[in-house]
């Protein structure tokens, strides 16, 4: 009941009860001492019956206003003093202090409001937390991927200075192992660069139409080229009769797929190299599926494979390289056009990356 309903109920009580009750006092009172008792209701029974009833009738008022007010005021005062605590704890940082309330008037309503204000602000301390661990891990895996290289361009040099490469070969061997990982340096610092630009979203996007069946069709002919020598395929799968055109950025696009590929075949385990693209076309969008026979990724990986710097055990424990920025970016770039990506994945029989976007009509 709302507030307001119960304050006029509970000053109609006021009024009502306190006349029931001199009404009751009168006639049970008059009773007991003029019939039961045969009073004389000109005698003293008279001054006693006027002060027993004017003593029963400030009772009767004095108890109906003190239960009445003080059950409105603690209806009242107890949800404040619950919201006032738990307001008190939230500026003290405390987010855990529930005030749900079951009640359906304005105070409940109240409570629930604030509740729902609670709960987010939980929300955005964990996500505010979870974002700072990240951004902790972030800065520990980039100063750890860029530190590796560093001592091992320092080895060489102190070893080429040492006389350890005292042949012209050992010379040689010695200075492309410095280029290749100055070479690996300047990948990872470009690929940093592209996902910090992408985080802050300091990246212009250039929206234009693109057929995904011609994008990819060409794309895959090249693939199929590079691949054949090794007795490996690359397919495309497409209803030609469907509409494959969506809004996009072409170049981000091409990198997206670059990235994806180049882990099909980074992590290629089959003599004979099977990638396939499958475009669907729904009403609304167009769901890629890129898919090869690699090795694969266990269950529990998958839901990380999209984090800057993840990398499996395995991939880390290979010799194959690689930051773990790769498919971060794609995530991120993926976001920008406002679709989403996942994945699909057996250990030992391949993974198929999936991504959709928005179709134009
Ligand atoms: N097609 C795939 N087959 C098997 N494992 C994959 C595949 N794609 C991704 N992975 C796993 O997911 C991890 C993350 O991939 P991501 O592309 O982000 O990083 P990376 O390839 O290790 O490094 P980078 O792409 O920055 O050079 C990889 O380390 C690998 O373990
Ligand atoms: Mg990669």
């Amino acid at each position: 009941m709302s507030i307001r309903k119960r304050l006029i109920l509970s000053n109609i009580g006021m009024i009502v009860i306190p006349i029931i009750g001199f009404f009751l006092v009168e006639i049970i009172l008059g009773y007991l001492l003029f019939v039961v008792f045969k009073g004389n209701p000109q005698g003293t029974e008279l001054t006693l019956f006027i002060s027993i009833r004017f003593v029963a009738m400030v009772l009767i008022l004095v108890i109906t206003n003190g239960l009445l007010t003080y059950y409105m005021s603690k209806s009242i005062i107890t949800p404040i003093k619950k919201l006032s605590l738990a307001a008190n704890k939230i500026s003290e940082g405390d987010l855990e202090y529930s005030v749900k309330s079951n009640k359906k008037d304005e105070l409940g309503e109240l409570s629930n409001t604030f509740e729902a204000m609670r709960l987010k602000f939980k929300d955005a301390k964990a996500a505010q937390q979870q974002y700072e661990k990240n951004r902790q891990e972030l800065i520990a895996s980039i100063s750890h991927d860029l530190k590796t290289p560093l001592t091992s361009i320092k080895g060489y040099i102190r070893g080429i200075q040492d006389g350890v490469a005292n042949t012209p070969e050992k010379l040689e061997r010695y200075m492309q192992t410095i280029h290749k990982t100055a070479n690996d340096m300047d990948r990872l610092l470009d690929e940093l660069f592209l996902y910090s630009k992408l985080d802050l979203q300091r990246l212009p996007f250039h929206f234009e139409k693109v057929d995904l069946y011609s994008f990819f069709a060409d794309l895959v002919d090249e693939l199929a080229f590079n691949l054949e020598k090794d007795n490996g395929t690359a397919t495309l799968l497409a209803n030609k009769e469907d509409s494959y055109i969506v809004e996009a950025d072409r170049e981000k696009l091409k990198r997206v797929v670059t990235n994806i590929l180049q882990n099909s075949l980074k992590y290629m385990d089959k003599n004979h190299k099977k990638i396939q693209v499958r475009l669907l076309s729904s009403p609304t969008e167009v769901i890629v599926e890129m898919k090869d026979n690699g090795g694969g990724i266990s269950k529990e990986d998958i839901p990380f494979i999209f984090e800057s710097f993840y990398r499996t055990d395995s991939s880390r424990n290979s010799s194959t390289g690689g930051s773990g920025l790769g498919l971060s970016i794609v995530k991120k770039i993926i976001e920008e056009h406002g679709g989403t990506i996942w994945a699909d994945s057996k250990l030992g029989k391949g993974t198929s990356i999936y991504f959709n976007l928005k179709k134009v009509t």
